[in-house]
């Protein structure tokens, strides 16, 4: 990373769940960074439990001197909870941000700074000195007065949460870190393809050679992995050609048909299969894995004339990301009046190109042989495409 741009952010490793819902048993990055030029600017603030560390890191690495602009790139509190704490400690300083940030920072905080601040917009460039920074409006990636920043003197792109991961170990590349990634990304971004595919289609042609976002590690390696990875997650395209069957299961009779069917097809040469216990895994891992396959299989107990609990969730975590583009296989287990299959079926009718792979399988309770029958036509059919 060029070396006017130093982190200054903090890690919090006692966060349980990140934003009330993601596990996050590597903790959490707020990253935050200062640019050292003939005018010095601060891009972004952390949460407020952590104002101290983080002031007290700005002022070691200001070595003395006076930040001249706070840029507040996004508002959600993670990022904007110390703007408070860096504008009674440098009055002097300007805050930089859009205008429907400065509404949302009087709506949270009481202030917008009216006295002190600078509006900017797409297009806009602050120059610093040597370094000058072009602002890229990211709208609804994902909230819609976020912008990013870009140095066009060093190429190294503030993409507030784009391009950010769960956990605040040391890792910069690796399995662990893109899978971290892809269940960040399709846990708060992934609603918003269509917003993420316009901002990536603003930096086509920019000479991006660093990210730095606001979690995670800053991206100097591999950046046209990430790049790619964003571009086909935004598309919802599947990352390989294998399947996910997710199931709900009471006392092992739905679980035992799940297991059948990723025996048989592996048997076929299905390239992966991964198979998930809705009510015992972590949901953002299942809409991770959901979104990574381009085949799923749901399978579920009918319970209360419904779906079971775990899979009603799962199915509504997809569907509010767009899930889309996908097989679907059905296994329904019902021991008087199966009827898992139509409430399934009926929650993702609104999601676009979703082909229903046939047949449905229904179990009578436990597996027999019609349902084995069902379960290797289900095979043959998913294994065909
Ligand atoms: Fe990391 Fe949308 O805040």
């Amino acid at each position: 990373m060029d070396r006017d741009i130093i982190p200054v952010g903090v890690k919090d490793f006692q966060i349980d769940l990140f934003e009330g819902q993601y596990a996050v048993p590597k903790g959490m990055a707020y990253n935050s960074y200062l640019i050292k030029d003939e005018k010095t600017a601060v891009v972004d603030t952390v949460e407020r439990g952590f104002a101290g560390e983080w002031l007290t890191n700005v002022e070691r690495a200001l070595g003395g001197a006076k930040p001249d602009y706070l840029i507040v790139q996004h508002m959600e509190p993670d990022h904007s909870g110390s703007i408070a704490a860096f504008a009674e400690r440098w009055p002097e300083a300007t805050v930089v941000s859009s205008a429907k940030a400065f509404s949302m920072m009087k709506a949270f905080y009481g202030d917008e700074y009216a006295e002190r601040r600078l509006v900017v917009k797409e297009g806009d460039v602050l120059a610093l000195g040597n370094h000058s920074l072009r602002f890229i409006g990211a709208p609804m990636v994902h909230w819609p007065e976020v912008l990013f920043s870009l140095d066009e003197t060093t190429g190294t792109l503030f993409s507030a949460d784009a391009f950010g991961r769960f956990g605040a170990d040391a890792e910069t590349s690796g399995p662990d870190v893109m899978a971290e990634a892809k269940r960040y990304y399709f846990g708060i971004v992934g609603k918003y393809g269509t917003q993420v595919k316009a901002v990536l289609k603003k930096l086509e042609g920019a000479a991006v050679n660093t990210i730095c976002p606001t979690h995670g590690n800053v991206i100097e390696d591999g950046l046209d992995k990430w790049l790619e990875a964003y571009s086909k997650w935004a598309d919802y395209a599947p990352d390989c050609d294998g399947a996910l069957i997710a199931y709900t299961s009471v006392y092992g009779n739905t679980k035992a048909a799940a297991e059948l069917l990723a025996e048989l097809m592996r048997e076929r040469g299905c390239p992966q299969v991964s198979v998930m216990d809705l009510a015992r895994s972590d949901v953002s891992e299942a809409v991770a894995a959901a979104f990574s396959f381009g085949t799923l299989v749901l399978a579920s107990t009918t319970y209360n004339n419904e779906v079971f609990p775990a899979m009603r969730r799962f199915i509504s975590e997809l569907t509010e990301r767009n899930f889309q583009k996908r097989t679907v296989g059905i296994i329904e287990n019902g021991s008087w009046a199966p009827q898992a299959a139509k409430v399934m079926k009926a929650m993702l009718e609104k999601s676009k190109d979703i082909v229903f792979a046939e047949p449905t399988v229904t179990i009578a309770s436990s597996l027999g042989d019609a349902s084995r029958a069902q379960l290797t036509a289900l095979t043959d059919a998913l294994c065909a495409k």
